[in-house]
């Protein structure tokens, strides 16, 4: 693995420096180390204002021959996942990379048989056990386009994805339990499917033993499936650019974006960046906690992880369940080396007694990384010295659904790090800063817009099915640049330090949410005429939902109107949107044009109300001193 692994600072700077002046050079040489059908006969064609960045054109392959055949003759007896379940006694269940291709290759054809073709695009709601990857990786095989949907989602949430890529299947399980809550998942879908007639087959793979329904002619069940199916499979090569899949994330406004990721740099990029990252060895226990519902599950639990030939975890419970010492529990009895969390788990488990850490052997670890939302220095310090013991670098990895991969971060126990810093970015990615006008921050020390100013192979290819949107929301605002959302400040050694977002879109525990789509469920309650939703700080969660609320009647019982709210946004999106504040205003602070001055609202929820800054130009700014003078619950 030492091939392309950058070993010292000072290497750092030469391969950065190299990848920034020749890029194409540098991405071809390590895309070259993949197995092609076809060699690309252009490295990188396009451009950020045109909104058609290619990598890789005219070259073909398959990447799951990437993360599994190629493997075989090395590594077919080594572990590819082992599989921790809800239940820590459960029986220990581990897949090498031989079995991971002959369960593939059978549900390939599985797909196939149920008239699954090239580029129909699949949608997968499951449990975290090895199968939902086995899905995946299967649809990527035969080149149908695979769009999980985090299990945590409600049927409406479903149904909305499914309805917006067209998917032809659903790929789900009976239900899943996390902790002591079942989630019936095939009950779920049912509801979602009531409005998705694009749907013609559901796949049902057996996991909670909760009683379902079942439709006659639609539903199947996996195991049945498998049964007698053919362990040979040819993978069909892809077109560098073909989709490989869509996955859904927030935006400012208006309903989720489905992003689009291809083949051939969505390869390339993520294997990459997780050898780098995290510096892993031939040998190493790999563990990254996210859900494969979200982007950081794609990318390194199951594409990163398999494309590097690495063992990797498959973790289906909770930090908590059965205790809050569950996460150093699996990683003494796996020997855990490589630790990847969000910072939410670990300002929750630094809130509970010591001993709980203290309690297992964690010196197998030898490096930890951080995703999804700013860490603050508190956690980072505790991660630091009762996790890594003071010895394993930390890496706080900056990075988007839109990227593919990790963007800037340190590189594990290479960069000098620094806590709360995202460091430096990749080699290949060329960070900016921006005023609000668009003016690049020329000195080194400044804050500002986190933009890119070059395409890498990982960059969204679009929204799926719609360019026009796809374009406003990245490229239009700054013409040259790729707009991340983000606020970044940059210290004079020139690490980056990510602030947050600036636009409408909340991380509530790491997880991204748009406020247009928790205000939309909320003002369906028949007592809310409008709603405007902000972040607050949250100690554990990071940042919470405050929902400010008018109403056209009185609410004589405040406990019971939140709990309809959150009732109704559990029912439209997800539980992990519930609002913990809630307060009742007559009006709403407004600017001349009508829009909803959220600063305002923000500074209020933050208990800041003192300094609002200038207010001069709203419509109404009476209001401002009936909301600063009211009370949440
Ligand atoms: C935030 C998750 C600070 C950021 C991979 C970004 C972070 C959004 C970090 C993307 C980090 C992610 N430090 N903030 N290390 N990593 N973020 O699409 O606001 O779910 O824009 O991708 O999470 O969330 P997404």
């Amino acid at each position: 693995m030492k091939e392309h692994t950058i070993s010292s600072f000072e290497d750092y700077k030469k391969v950065y420096q190299k990848s920034i002046e020749e890029p194409e050079d540098f991405w071809a040489d390590y895309a070259k180390t993949f197995d092609w059908h076809e060699p690309w006969d252009k490295v990188q064609s396009g451009s950020f204002e045109e909104g058609n960045v290619k990598w890789f054109e005219g070259g073909k392959l398959n990447i799951v021959e990437n993360c599994l055949d190629r493997h075989l003759e090395e590594r077919g007896d080594k572990t590819a996942f082992i599989f921790e379940p809800n239940q820590p006694d459960a029986l220990k269940r581990t897949i090498s990379y031989e079995t991971l291709h002959e369960e593939v290759c059978k549900f390939a054809n599985v797909l196939e048989s149920k008239g699954i073709k090239k580029g129909d695009r699949v949608a997968i709601y499951m449990a975290m056990t090895p199968e939902i990857a086995i899905a995946a990786l299967a649809c990527a095989r035969i080149g149908a386009v695979h769009s999980i949907v985090f299990a945590g989602f409600s049927a409406q949430s479903l149904a909305d994805r499914i309805q917006d890529c067209d998917a032809k299947m659903l790929i789900t399980n009976d239900g899943l339990r996390r902790g002591n809550k079942l989630v019936p998942l095939k009950e779920i879908s049912d509801e979602a499917l009531e409005n998705c007639p694009t749907i013609e087959s559901v796949i049902v793979c057996q996991h909670a033993d909760n009683e379902i329904e079942w439709e006659e002619g639609r539903d199947e069940w996996w195991h049945l499936l498998m049964r007698n199916v053919s362990k040979e499979h040819e993978a069909v090569a892809m077109d560098a650019e073909d989709p490989l899949f869509i996955l859904y994330t927030s935006g400012s406004t208006g309903k989720p974006k489905g992003q689009v990721h291809t083949c051939g740099g969505y390869m390339v990029y993520t294997s990459y960046t997780l050898r780098n990252v995290f510096q892993i060895e031939e040998d190493d226990v790999y563990w990254c906690t996210a859900d494969a519902g979200w982007i950081t599950g794609h990318s390194y639990i199951i594409y990163g992880p398999l494309l590097n030939g690495v063992s990797g975890i498959i973790f289906e419970s909770t930090p908590t369940y059965p205790d809050p010492g569950r996460l150093w529990e699996v990683v003494e009895k796996y020997d855990v080396t490589h630790f990847y969390t969000a910072p939410t788990a670990i300002r929750a488990l630094m809130k509970e007694d010591i001993d709980y850490v203290h309690r297992y052997d964690l010196s197998s670890l030898k490096v930890l990384g951080t995703v999804g939302e700013p860490i603050n220095e508190e956690a980072w310090h505790w991660y630091d010295e009762e996790i890594g013991n003071g010895e394993c670098p930390i890496v706080d990895t900056w990075w988007q659904t839109e990227t593919a991969g990790i963007m800037i971060s340190p590189l594990a126990g290479v960069t000098p790090t620094k806590p709360g810093f995202a460091t430096l970015p990749l080699p290949g990615i060329e960070p900016a800063l921006l005023d609000d006008e668009g003016n690049e921050i020329t000195e080194t020390k400044g804050q500002g817009n986190l933009v890119i100013s070059n395409p890498w192979p990982g960059v969204t290819r679009g929204i799926w099915g719609n360019h026009e949107r796809y374009m406003d929301t990245y490229f239009n605002k700054f013409p040259g640049y790729y707009l991340t959302g983000d606020g970044c400040r940059r210290d004079e050694d020139g690490y980056y330090r990510i602030t947050g977002r600036v636009d409408d879109v909340l991380n509530v525990s790491g997880h991204r949410l748009g406020t247009a789509e928790i205000e939309d469920a909320i003002d369906d309650h028949k007592k809310v005429v409008e709603s405007a939703v902000v972040g607050y700080p949250h100690d554990v969660k990071g940042e919470g939902v405050f929902a400010f609320t008018i109403c056209n009647q009185d609410i004589d019982d405040p406990e019971t109107f939140k709990e309809e709210i959150n009732d109704l946004i559990t029912e439209t999106i997800s539980p992990i949107a519930k609002a913990g504040k809630v307060q009742i205003v007559s009006g709403l602070p407004k600017t001349r044009s009508g829009k909803i001055m959220r600063r305002v609202l923000r500074k209020v929820a933050a208990g800041e109300a003192d300094d609002l800054g200038d207010i001069s130009t709203l419509l109404n700014p009476e209001v401002v001193e009936e909301i600063r003078a009211g009370e949440a619950f």
